[in-house]
């Protein structure tokens, strides 16, 4: 398959060359004046991407180590945490809490919904919580729960609502000020388009004062540390990943440059143009239409179908499609749309996956999905 190949999985996504280039630098001293200048300027985009008020910490690792990083520094031993939880990352948030010894109280959806703003308030009252922990894209399933209602519902009783960005940050609208989020983490491989390698974490003023406040037993994860280097890298604590905060530089350069509604709004067109041109092969998709995420969607296989073979003939036709994780192994295909994703993208993954299906034994009729994602990517001028 060779470099000819498109990756239309959740993550890790498609970088451009002039991202991968940037990795290739030579690496500057962690400390020094020229790498600050790149760092500050990274985050000052950050802070624009996550629209916080208070500060972001990029540190080395991935969407897993940003949510431990979160969860570890606003959640003591003993804490009552709510997880919402609408899938398999949102175990994670269960299994990260009680690590941290907290006491983790969950909510479940049923597959393919997600949580509002009215059910979350009953049950933090209930169940008296301090801390809130939810995806805003749960990449299992592709379903985007609704967290500025989830946040509004919160606003007057100020519990610590941590929120799970990896699927979404610079793909969608992620708006931890107006939404009421208090910390707001991400990776560095999905929308962003940046190999694997960082943990992105935002925090709002009051995250910022809670972390200064108190004292901190944590060591490679405390907030106190990273928050004092980013501000100024001679603070040194643990060596900065320079050459990939060379690359989160350029590709966020790149993000400015598309400018962010722009961006956004790629995402939604090419959302549905794959719901449509999914639907109109008679697939069904895993959300509900409520609970559907611009960032990746889940489709239900057919009963005849199995993944292995829907996915080896994907690969055949140098598509990367992903399978179902957890509960959802086997019975799903994902696809993932984000980062830089356009419509020759979209258009070839249809494609493919029609001669796959028939190839596969789910006969349809070539050329219907493509047909109806290429309404959806016309009408909108891609
Ligand atoms: C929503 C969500 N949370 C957390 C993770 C875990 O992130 P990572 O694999 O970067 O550690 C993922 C990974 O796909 C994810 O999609």
């Amino acid at each position: 398959m060779d470099e000819r190949f498109l990756l239309m999985i959740p993550g890790p996504t498609f970088s451009e060359q002039s991202t991968l280039l940037s990795l290739a630098r030579v690496t500057r001293s962690h400390i020094s004046g020229e790498f600050e200048d790149v760092l500050r300027n990274a985050l000052e985009v950050l802070k624009k991407l996550l629209n916080t008020d208070g500060e972001v910490i990029v540190m080395p690792g991935s969407g897993t180590s940003a949510m431990e990083f979160s969860v570890a520094n606003f959640v003591r031993p003993g804490y009552r945490v709510l997880n919402l939880v609408s899938g398999y990352f949102g175990e994670y948030f269960v299994q990260a809490t009680r690590a941290r010894g907290g006491y983790s109280i969950q909510a479940r959806t049923k597959v393919g919904l997600g949580f509002r703003g009215d059910e979350v308030r009953e049950l933090v009252e209930r169940e008296n919580v301090s801390v809130v922990t939810v995806q805003h894209v749960e990449t299992s399933n592709g379903v985007v729960n609704h967290v500025s209602q989830i946040g509004g519902a919160l606003r007057s009783s100020g519990e610590v609502l941590i929120v799970d960005a990896v699927a979404s940050l610079g793909g969608m609208e992620v708006n931890m000020r107006d939404w009421g989020i208090d910390v707001c983490f991400a990776g560095s491989q999905k929308a962003l388009a940046i190999p694997p390698g960082l943990g992105i974490v935002g925090l709002s003023k009051r995250a910022v004062e809670m972390l200064e406040s108190g004292e901190s037993e944590l060591f490679f994860f405390n907030g106190r540390k990273w928050l004092s280097m980013m501000r100024n890298v001679k603070n040194y604590f643990s060596t900065l990943p320079v050459n990939m905060i060379y690359a989160l530089s350029e590709s966020l350069r790149k993000i400015s440059t598309e400018g962010f509604e722009k961006r956004y709004l790629r995402h939604k067109v090419m959302a549905e143009a794959v719901r449509q041109g999914i639907e109109a092969l008679g697939l069904s998709i895993v959300a509900d239409k409520d609970f559907r995420s611009d960032t990746v969607t889940a489709v239900w296989l057919p009963s005849n179908v199995n993944f292995q073979d829907l996915s080896r003939e994907m690969l055949n036709r140098n598509i990367v499609i992903a399978g179902g994780l957890g509960e959802l192994a086997g019975k799903i295909f994902r696809i993932g749309h984000m980062g830089v994703v356009n419509a020759n993208d979209v258009a070839s993954t249809l494609a493919a996956l029609e001669r796959s299906l028939v190839k596969v034994g789910y006969p349809v009729k070539l050329g219907a999905g493509v047909s109806a994602a290429q309404e959806v990517l016309a009408r909108h001028n891609f």
